[in-house]
């Protein structure tokens, strides 16, 4: 019998620098969906990959001295390592850069272009290079920052190709009307009214500002903007249009696109506008995940507060992070990350309530029955609550799975974790056991969780894979047919004579408090260690840093401004009251700078290149007019600035003999 298909997507990562928790945070998740799916009999297509060009990517590349290739090649090992570590089921890894890619995209646009799906004609936007998105004047904050990063942006005008997005507005209308398309219902209703309703224009699709991408076939100057040649990675990895498109046809339409929010719009507006223009069929749910945030912010290396996911397997095991990402957010919703809460999910869901379990039930079988599990006729009075718990958190697992609510199935499984626990409370084992009479039933108590552990091995396995190949390993579960998504709808499948052994505990408990404090020092340093010319911490809270943000190399120079441009920056002379160390990060400092009448305190990433107390009474130069920022905690209220030696140290400007206060301009 052929199996039905499932397919499901990540968006493609930019490989321009080290992904962190939130990034892995979509990944985890459709891999947890992609292996439910097997799990529960599809054949499933897992697709994710990376998306290669733009003028970022060249100029990193550059910056750093690399081809293009050279610098990519190196982020898609890493990108491809930490899939591993965290044990990422993908059936197919695209690169936006493969011929198998790049070769389609040039026919897509050529047959749009000849249907007269795309023209030419002339584009005028501001760009935001990190983002690599245009904005119109009015959708600028403060009429020039970037809207999504604050970062500046800059003013754009050039020949374009454009794709007529317009021409499926009323058929975009129609599909928002199937409220199954754009998921969560938050996300739809954004997308209706402020998109949607408020018409749509034509879309420039390509650029000749940079040549980093793949070029109009027939216009060589022209690079495909990247939203055609990014989306398009979801049918160009099956096939479409090449001369085996046999997975295209078994695949398409994908059953779910996972992407974070700020991406929903070109995935359910240009996505399905160009799929109408090709005549294909529409992926039946694109499904818009929250982001982690940090402290109410959105992590991102350009705001230094990022939780990198290395450490964290590292430290405390791959399916911990797994399940704390899957357990502790709600998947449409945005979430706060903290230290407290990770730990606290380790202790209390997965060493008290998971570890313990299987840890006592393994050590009373050990203990009373020299580890073996036995099956009788027995029964006490409890065993019917825990059998029904079983089939109850059996059933609402496969439906909050289906619906992409993680954190719902997984507390659908805990609920039976917490059952079983309080079927050992109830049954008393450890009194049956020195009381021989009374054998045959605990063999019935051992035997039913034993059984109870199969069943929520069976169903984390998706989630959590390592933590159940351990617990079946433990209990002696080897048979393949007692670990199916079928086997786990029933209890009473484990073979009596199974051998339980003894093993280490399966979640170590945590001094919570000693444990942030060792998390917190561990990201400050990550957050903060940078050479010398980068930008330092109070540029990368600023969110209109963008001054520093490209300029990793000395010889980069940036767009030119103009004298008012320059004149909104208050640079101003000040003197060094106060020089202290950061109570909760090592690399930062905290000065109180006399400014004229004023003391400001600010704070700097500068610890690594002096020792404080020698900057008392010197004369720097204040951004005195900089959004004030909390930098761990502490609020900045400037900057200070700062030159590269030539042994990349830092050195304060000397602005002695200066009046105190007075404008530098
Ligand atoms: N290249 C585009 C996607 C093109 S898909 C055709 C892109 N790449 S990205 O690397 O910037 O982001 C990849 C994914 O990571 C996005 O879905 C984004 O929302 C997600 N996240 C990045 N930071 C995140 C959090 N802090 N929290 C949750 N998801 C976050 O966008």
């Amino acid at each position: 019998m052929t199996k039905p298909t499932f397919y499901v997507t990540t968006p493609i990562y930019y490989p321009s620098g080290k992904l962190h928790i939130g990034h892995a945070y979509t990944t985890v998740a459709a891999d947890a969906i992609a292996r439910f799916k097997r799990y529960t009999g599809y054949d499933v297509k897992f697709l994710t990959g990376t998306d290669e060009h733009g003028e970022k990517i060249q100029k990193t590349a550059v910056s750093l001295g690399k081809s293009e290739m050279e610098f990519l090649d190196e982020q898609i090992a890493a990108i491809k390592e930490l899939w591993s570590k965290l044990e990422i089921s993908y059936d197919d890894f695209i690169r936006t850069t493969e011929p198998r890619h790049t070769k389609i995209i040039q026919k897509i646009f050529t047959q749009l272009y000849e249907q007269g799906d795309i023209y030419k004609g002339e584009y005028e936007g501001y760009y935001c290079t990190p983002c690599e998105s245009f904005w119109t004047k009015t959708q600028l904050l403060d009429g020039h920052l970037c809207p999504d990063c604050g970062r500046e942006t800059y003013l754009v005008k050039e020949e374009s190709y454009f794709f007529r997005l317009s021409k499926y507005e009323d058929r975009l209308k129609e599909l928002f009307k199937d409220d199954s398309f754009c998921y969560p219902e938050a996300r739809r209703n954004d997308m209706v009214s402020n998109f949607l309703d408020q018409g749509l224009e034509d879309l420039s699709v390509t650029r000749t500002s940079f040549d980093w991408g793949i070029k109009v076939p027939f216009d060589e100057k022209h690079v495909i903007y990247v939203w055609i040649d990014a989306l398009c990675n979801y049918i160009t990895a099956l096939g479409y249009m090449s001369e085996d498109d046999s997975d295209f046809k078994k695949f398409w339409p994908a059953n779910y696109h996972l992407v974070g929010k700020e991406i929903i719009r070109f995935h359910t507006i240009i996505w399905p506008a160009l799929l109408m223009a090709l005549g294909l069929e529409l992926p039946k749910r694109v499904f818009g995940n929250g982001w982690i945030l940090f402290a109410d912010d959105k992590m991102s290396k350009s705001k230094g507060n990022i939780v990198y996911p290395e450490p964290m397997i590292e430290r405390y095991g791959v399916d911990t992070l797994k399940y704390f990402l899957l357990r502790e957010f709600s998947f449409g919703n945005d979430g706060n990350y903290t230290h407290r809460n990770f730990i606290n999910r380790i202790n209390s869901d997965l060493a008290n309530d998971l570890g313990n379990l299987v840890s006592r039930t393994a050590a009373m079988i050990n203990q009373y029955k020299g580890g073996i599990v036995t099956k009788n006729e027995s029964e006490t009075k409890f065993d019917k609550e825990l059998i029904e718990q079983a089939q109850k958190s059996y059933k609402l697992y496969e439906e909050k799975m289906d619906d992409l609510m993680f954190h719902e199935a997984l507390d659908s499984i805990w609920q039976l974790v917490r059952r079983t626990n309080k079927y050992i409370d109830e049954t008393t084992p450890w009194i049956l056991g020195k009381d021989p009479s009374r054998s045959d039933e605990l063999d019935d108590i051992l035997y039913n969780l034993s059984e109870s552990i199969r069943i929520i091995s069976s169903l984390i396995s998706p989630l959590m894979p390592a933590t159940s190949r351990k617990i079946f390993s433990q209990f002696g579960i080897e048979d393949e047919e007692i670990k199916t998504w079928e086997a786990a709808g029933k209890f009473g499948l484990l073979p009596s004579g199974t051998k339980v052994v003894k093993a280490e505990p399966l979640f170590p408990r945590i001094d919570a408090e000693k444990e942030i404090k060792e998390l917190e020092t561990l990201f400050a340093e990550k957050i903060n260690t940078k050479p010398a010319n980068k930008k330092d911490d109070e540029n990368k809270k600023e969110k209109s840093s963008d001054k520093n943000e490209k300029s990793n190399s000395d010889t980069e120079h940036k767009p030119e401004i103009s004298i008012d441009d320059f004149d909104k920056i208050e640079l101003r002379t000040g003197k060094i009251l106060e020089a202290d160390k950061h109570p909760k990060a090592d690399k930062l400092l905290v000065f109180k700078i006399k400014v004229g009448d004023e003391t400001r305190q600010i704070v700097s990433g500068i610890a690594a290149h002096f020792d404080p107390k020698d900057l008392i009474g010197k004369e720097v130069v204040v951004v005195c007019n900089l959004k004030p920022v909390k930098l761990r905690g502490i609020e900045s209220q400037g900057m200070l600035l700062t030159a590269g030696d030539d042994d990349d140290k830092l050195v304060l400007p000397d602005v002695s003999g200066a009046k105190n206060g007075s404008i530098v301009c």
